[in-house]
């Protein structure tokens, strides 16, 4: 397997200090993040409201760690495409938003990011492997989208060994990422289930010291 991605979500950082959040976990070696996970919440797709386009351009101007932005949000067919242009490395919008994912992925990919596909707990991945050869990730929901610090639903496991499963057969080429109450006890599991990339808002914002939560969260994960 290949080093694990670890993306530490700012929605349980302090919002009043979101620059210097994120230099805590943009250090050197082991304590650096690989990317930044940002939710992107509009109180209409989750029943929760948190930052926009406007943030993120400016989030962009003060870190060089790729910025992850998850859109939970409606109508992603008109919003994604402006964080593609903006600079983010890997825009991802949610399956059961997108009236026309692949054009979503084409147009993101256009523009020069990387599109990214999620899907909520409940949402079968058999109900979108025609769109998913289209993006370059998979998140998987593993709470139902909405806040930080939920518990690890375990059930979506089965979702995350399905799609290894596909990649390594050649038939799919996403990275699998997954997003919700992985924490120091809950993130190995996932890591046998196949996960590539694990977001973290709690356990790394939540630590004493995030940067050394990053680097614990990959030493379990690569075990
Ligand atoms: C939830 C967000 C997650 C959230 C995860 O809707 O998509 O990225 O920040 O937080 P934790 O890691 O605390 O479950
Ligand atoms: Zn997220």
């Amino acid at each position: 397997a290949h080093r694990p991605l670890i993306a530490p979500s700012i929605l349980s950082a302090d919002f009043a200090r979101l620059g210097e959040e994120i230099q805590v976990v943009a250090g050197q070696g082991d304590t650096r993040a690989d990317w930044v996970h940002v939710d992107v919440m509009d109180a209409h797709f989750v029943p929760n409201l948190t930052l926009g386009l406007p943030v993120v351009q400016s989030l962009l101007k003060v870190t060089d760690l790729p910025l992850d932005c998850h859109l939970m949000i409606e109508n992603p067919d008109r919003w994604a495409i402006g964080y593609a242009e903006a600079g983010a490395y890997n825009v991802t919008v949610h399956a059961e938003a997108a009236k026309d994912p692949v054009k979503i992925a084409k147009d993101l990919r256009a523009a020069g990011a990387k599109a990214g596909l999620s899907i909520k707990p409940g949402t079968p991945l058999e109900d979108h492997l025609e769109v998913l050869k289209h993006y370059d990730t998979l998140l998987v929901m593993s709470v139902e989208p909405g806040f930080g610090g939920q518990s690890f639903i375990a059930d979506v496991l089965g979702k995350v060994r399905a799609a290894r499963r596909l990649v390594d057969t050649g038939h799919l080429n996403v990275l699998v990422e997954i997003d919700g109450g992985i924490n120091a006890e809950t993130i190995e599991q996932a890591a046998e289930a196949g996960v590539d990339c694990f977001v973290a808002g709690s356990a790394v914002y939540g630590a004493a010291d995030p940067g050394k939560a990053v680097a614990a969260l990959r030493d379990l994960a690569a075990q």
